[in-house]
């Protein structure tokens, strides 16, 4: 009998929602197009996801209406397609139909990765590719929380204090097959913020990769300052 041929590789994408408005953000327009350190805050993202060899291609997902990305994002050699939906989740699910029409396998892997979150570094995008490869599931980019917790009562005050041992904060990238993650994103609908819980909801349990404090998501107002100091004191 012949032994069965070794199959291609799965080949790693990258896929980056960038169609959300940033309501938290305050004024100034969708965040992923605000200026910090010389830049858009999508242009230094795409440019970290750029200085990674083992990603086969970027998808970056815009807003169907969205006319700024090309402005803010000249150099970007990533693909694009406006298919953006109303959650973030809608955005990653669509985006996942275009990889598909592009020729991506159930058996490759996707890395969804916030526009947002523009201080990645390649080396944590390694970091994350190493640990989940040869993974059954996948996994993300996560932080042990530091903090103590607290749960907020009416008025902002504290109604209890949560034990912090066991608790990871999520970031991105989040790296499955692309096959589950579709199943489990159509099997959860819109209200999932993450792709790993779209993934419990299923069974599965992500593995957790240690990332780094840095790769914050801009979220709040204040963020967008200690992003651009952090960018500007980069080697
Ligand atoms: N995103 C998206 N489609 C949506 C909502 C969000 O592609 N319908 C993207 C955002 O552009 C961002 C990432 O998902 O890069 C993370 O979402 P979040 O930080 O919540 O961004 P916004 O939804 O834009 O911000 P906010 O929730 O404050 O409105
Ligand atoms: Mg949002």
């Amino acid at each position: 009998m012949t032994p069965d041929l070794p199959s291609t590789p799965p080949r790693c994408y990258a896929l980056v929602p960038c169609a959300g408005v940033g309501e938290r953000a305050g004024a100034g327009g969708p965040k992923q197009y605000r200026e910090i350190a010389g830049r858009s805050v999508v242009a230094h993202t795409l440019d970290a996801l750029a200085r990674v060899p083992r990603l086969s291609a970027t998808l970056v997902i815009l807003a169907p209406d969205d006319r700024q990305f090309e402005t803010h994002a000249p150099a970007s050699t990533a693909w694009v397609a406006r298919v953006g939906g109303q959650s973030r989740a809608a955005s990653v699910a669509n985006g996942l139909g275009v990889l598909v029409e592009r020729g991506a396998g159930d058996d490759d892997w996707v890395l969804v990765h916030d526009a947002a979150r523009c201080l990645l570094r390649p080396e944590d995008v390694l970091r994350l590719i190493a640990a989940c490869e040869h993974d059954a599931v996948g996994g993300l980019l996560a932080l042990p929380v530091a903090d103590t917790l607290k749960r907020e009562a009416a008025g902002e005050r504290v109604a209890a204090t949560v034990d912090r041992r066991g608790l990871w904060q999520a970031q991105t990238p989040q790296m499955f097959r692309l096959g589950l993650l579709r199943r489990a994103l159509a099997a959860a609908g819109d209200g999932v913020t993450d792709e790993a819980s779209a993934i419990e909801a299923l069974g599965h349990a992500p593995r957790l990769v240690p990332g780094a404090l840095e790769n914050f998501k801009l979220t709040w107002p204040a963020d967008f300052a200690l992003a651009e100091r952090l960018l500007r004191t980069r080697a």
